[in-house]
C-alpha cells in the first residue's frame, strides 16, 4: 500500500459566528486596532464574512445571510456569537481527504471541495471526529 502523505500547514484562520458584522468589526477595530478587509458575501456558504488581519494569521467574522444559513442555527444556540471553526492549509485537498477517510473521519456535505473565502477550494470536517470543533481545510499551493 502507498503511503499517505498529508498533513496539516499553517493556521489559516479562526472562523467566529456574529449576529452583526458591522457592530463586531466596528469593536475588533476601535478596541483592538485590528485592520479589516472589505465584507464579502459568499453565496455558497450562506454568509458574510470579513476578515480581521493579525500578524501571523487572521480572523473570520461571518454574518449568516439568510435563516438557511448554517450560521443562523448556530446563532440560535449562541445568539451572542461564538468560535465556529478554525481553518489549517493543505498542500493537496485530495491526499487530505484519503488519508481522512482511512482513518475514519468525515467530510461534512457530499465531501467534495468547494471554494471558500479566499477562492481556494475547501472541506470541513464532522466536529464529532475533532472534540467538537468545527475544522475547515484550505487547500493552497
Ligand atoms: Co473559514
Amino acid at each position: 500500500m502507498k503511503e499517505i502523505i498529508s498533513s496539516v500547514g499553517k493556521l489559516n484562520h479562526i472562523a467566529i459566528a456574529v449576529p452583526s458584522i458591522q457592530i463586531a468589526s466596528d469593536m475588533w477595530k476601535k478596541a483592538l486596532g485590528a485592520n479589516i478587509s472589505a465584507p464579502q458575501i459568499l453565496t455558497d456558504h450562506g454568509v458574510k464574512v470579513i476578515f480581521v488581519e493579525a500578524p501571523n494569521t487572521k480572523v473570520e467574522l461571518l454574518e449568516p445571510l439568510n435563516e438557511n444559513s448554517p450560521i443562523s442555527r448556530f446563532l440560535e444556540k449562541n445568539p451572542n456569537g461564538g468560535m465556529h471553526h478554525i481553518c489549517y492549509e493543505v498542500k493537496n485537498l485530495k491526499s487530505a481527504s484519503k488519508k481522512l477517510e482511512a482513518v475514519g473521519a468525515r467530510i461534512l456535505g457530499d465531501g467534495l471541495p468547494k471554494i471558500g473565502a479566499h477562492g481556494n477550494p475547501v472541506i470541513f470536517l464532522n466536529p464529532k471526529d475533532f472534540s467538537g470543533t468545527l475544522i475547515e481545510l484550505e487547500e493552497i499551493e
